[in-house]
Order: structure tokens, then sequence, then C-alpha cells
């Protein structure tokens, strides 16, 4: 089959706002899957102060995009423990750059990429989902006022703490995140389709504007070309 051995290497891509986050942990709550988001883990890094967030602190407020190569090392430290599972990469690689230093890695390591899906949803949808979100950091966790509440006002579901808004989820910075998305972002897509329309690695466009339209067709390709990607309970029994 497909999947002959090589576990779920999967990049998640879209815009800001799209549901990266959003339907990565709706795959890692149901499957036997890990996951990544460089931008919860720079959150973190950010509220504990340390060296890469000193670094990171300022350009995440700006919607800027950091290095390249303390990218690779902030992801590849977490990765590299992650060996044999299943993987979802959320928000890495956003640039050709980083993408070029990912297949590298992971080709000294024998397990390429074996899944790009491309989240579509039009800018419209996704402006006036932002000012609706609210997050928890710890977890990463995310809310939306019109579509995923919380059962309780201003509270994680899980924990009970308190949810916030993201320092980068205003207008004029969104918007800039939106701009640095079509100019440094997008041009990887192009990269990973012709590269990579291969056997072994599948490109999936999924379009839609609500997760009722999405997530069955995230569901379905990752059960056609993953067929040993078990569910939790599975798993569990
Ligand atoms: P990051 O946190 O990755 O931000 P992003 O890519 O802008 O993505 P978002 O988290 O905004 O959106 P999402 O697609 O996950 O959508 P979500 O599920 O939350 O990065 C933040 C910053 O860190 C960057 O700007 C940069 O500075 C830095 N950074 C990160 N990675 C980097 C890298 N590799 N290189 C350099 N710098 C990097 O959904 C959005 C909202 O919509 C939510 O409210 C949600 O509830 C709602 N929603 C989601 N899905 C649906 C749906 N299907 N229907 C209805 N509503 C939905």
């Amino acid at each position: 089959g497909f999947d002959d051995g090589h576990p779920l290497r999967m990049i998640m891509f879209g815009k800001p706002g799209a549901g990266k986050g959003t339907l990565t942990s709706r795959l890692v709550q149901k499957y036997d899957i890990l996951s990544l988001s460089t931008g919860d883990l720079l959150r973190q890094h950010i509220s504990q102060k340390t060296d890469v967030g000193r670094q990171a602190d300022e350009i995440v407020a700006h919607g800027g995009l950091l290095p390249d190569d303390l990218m690779l090392k902030v992801v590849t430290s977490k990765l590299d423990h992650l060996n044999n599972k299943h993987w979802i990469l959320d928000g890495f690689p956003r640039t050709l750059g980083q993408g070029e230093l990912l297949d590298t890695h992971l080709r000294n390591q024998g397990t390429p990429l074996t899944l790009i899906v491309n989240l579509d949803v039009p800018d419209e949808v996704i402006l006036s989902r932002i000012s609706d979100r609210w997050v928890h950091l710890p977890s990463g966790r995310v809310y939306n006022l019109s579509y995923n509440q919380p059962k309780v006002d201003g509270r994680d579901d899980e924990t009970g703490e308190p949810l916030t808004k993201r320092a980068d989820d205003n207008p004029e910075i969104f918007a800039r995140r939106l701009r640095q998305f079509y100019v440094s972002t997008s041009p990887l897509l192009m990269y990973y389709t012709s590269q990579y329309s291969s056997a072994k690695t599948r490109v999936v466009t999924l379009s839609g504007t609500t997760s009722d339209e999405i997530w069955p067709q995230l569901e379905g390709a990752v059960r056609t070309f993953f067929p040993r990607v078990r569910e939790r309970d599975d798993v569990r029994k």
C-alpha cells in the first residue's frame, strides 16, 4: 500500500487563521498522532522568557517571521524525540528556506514527508474568525465565540484556567501576517507540488469555509493514505 512502512509525516499548511491548529488538534484527539505547532511553541518560549522567547517576542507581536535557522533548531529539538511516531507539523515550514532545511533533515533520518495538506479558506472568512479567537496559552487550545465556544465564558474546558487574546490578533497585525503568507509562505506550496507529487508524498488541497466541510475531507485523506494510523480507542484496547 501507499504507507508501506512509512510513518505519517504531515505538514498542515495554510493561511493564518485557516484552521491549522483547530484541525490538527481534532486529528490528534481522535488518532494515534502527535503534533508540533511552532506558534504554540514560540508563545510558550515567550511567556517563559527563554533565550528563544526573547528573540521571538517583538517579531511575533508584529507579525514578522523568525530566522529560518533558529526555527529549524526550535523544531528539530522537539521533533527528534518523536522518532517513529506519526506526526503533524503546524506552522512549519513557512518559507522555501525552511522547507529545504526540513527536507534535508528528514532525508538524513530516512523518513521523508509523506502528506502535505493545504487548507484553502477564503480571506474574508478568516478575517472574521480572528476577532473572535481566544486561546489557552499552556496547551494551545483554541476557542471561537461564534464557532467553538468554551463551556464556561473565558475559561479553558479542561483546566478551567483563563483564556487570553493573542497579541498578534488585531486587524492591523493580522493583515501583515496575511501579506507575509502570500509573499514568503505560499511559494512553498509550488515547491511541494512540483517536487513532491510522487508515489511517496501526497499533496492534498482541502477547500471550505467551515469545519463541517473540511474535517470529513481531512479525515478521509488520512484514513485512505495511511490506513495504519489507529484511532486512540483502538490503541488503548
Ligand atoms: P502561528 O501561531 O502558527 O500563527 P498562524 O500561522 O498565523 O496561524 P494561526 O494560529 O493564526 O491560525 P490557524 O490556522 O492555526 O487557525 P486556528 O485553528 O487557530 O504563528 C504565530 C507567529 O509565530 C507567526 O506570525 C510568526 O511570527 C511566528 N512563527 C511561527 N512559526 C514560524 C516559522 N515557521 N517561521 C518563522 N516564524 C514563525 O483557527 C483560527 C480561528 O478560526 C479560531 O478562532 C478557530 O476557533 C476558528 N476556526 C478554525 N477552524 C474553523 C472552521 N473550520 N470553521 C469555523 N471556525 C473555525
